[in-house]
């Protein structure tokens, strides 16, 4: 406890207590340990920007809450591919605006960045953020999303990832555009993925929607997205190579950088 309002510990437990009735449900459970990883990820981003302890604490609940609208997601839809059913962060920051945000924290002061960042998180770009403490907590939480989701992407089955399997991965190719796209050091748009194999570059190309140097050095530590890369044996061997040489020489360069950016 830091002495302020904000205390990580005890938002676990409301948390715990929230998603109890979802003991049972392995595609809950995946999404609990998702959280708990984003946590870590983002204690760690935090550390390296040498934030005080209220501002650690608050970057946690943060972390803790940025998924909280996937339960109620699962409940009610079954699906956690939000074109299907309803985008998780909205909702998420819907449940916690209509009241659920006081058993995690008592003070409101900190309701705006908190409920900013839930909102938020998925979205394909937070250009319009204007302030910097927000945007500062957004990179933060979006960093450690993303870790997390190439982890999933590297080590989960595919049953997991919604409609593609390891074979159409595979077997498929990636299309000129997604190519041309990752080569610009974009992220590809959802509607821009027109094969299998591109919802992989897809995931790849969250790099570049990466913002602190800490981040880029757990890339690097973790071999990500390497990793995600060789559970394939591709078709198109030779574009993904291309590709995946672009993307460590980026994620070298990154790491390079002597201050984090926000
Ligand atoms: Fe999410």
């Amino acid at each position: 406890m830091t002495g302020s309002e904000l205390d990580y510990h005890r938002a676990v437990k409301a948390f715990y207590e929230y998603v109890l009735p979802y003991e049972g449900d392995p595609k809950a459970q995946l999404k609990i340990v998702h959280t708990f990883r984003t946590v870590e990820n983002a204690d760690r981003i935090s550390g390296s920007l040498k934030l005080d302890d209220e501002q650690r604490e608050l970057v946690q609940i943060i972390a803790l809450l940025h998924d909280i609208g996937r339960f109620e997601q699962v409940r009610r839809w079954n699906d956690f591919r939000d074109s299907r059913s309803v985008d998780h962060a909205l909702l998420g920051a819907q449940i916690l605006s209509g009241g659920l945000i006081r058993r995690f924290v008592s003070d409101p002061r900190w309701d705006d960045v908190i409920l900013t960042c839930v909102a938020k998180h998925s979205s394909y770009s937070v250009e319009d953020i204007e302030d910097e403490h927000v945007r500062m907590h957004l990179h933060i939480l979006r960093d450690a999303d993303k870790l997390d989701i190439f982890r999933v992407r590297a080590e989960e089955p595919h049953a997991v990832f919604g409609a593609v399997t390891k074979q159409g991965i595979e077997q498929g190719n990636v299309s000129e555009d997604v190519v041309r796209t990752f080569m610009s050091h974009e992220c590809i748009r959802i509607a821009d993925k027109k094969t299998e194999t591109d919802s992989v570059v897809m995931i790849a190309a969250m790099i570049f929607d990466m913002h602190m140097t800490e981040t880029f050095r757990m890339l690097k530590e973790r071999d990500l997205p390497g990793r995600v890369f060789d559970r394939y044996a591709f078709r198109d061997a030779e574009t993904i190579k291309k590709i995946r040489a672009e993307a460590d020489r980026y994620i070298q360069d990154k790491c390079r950088d002597s201050l984090p950016c926000v």
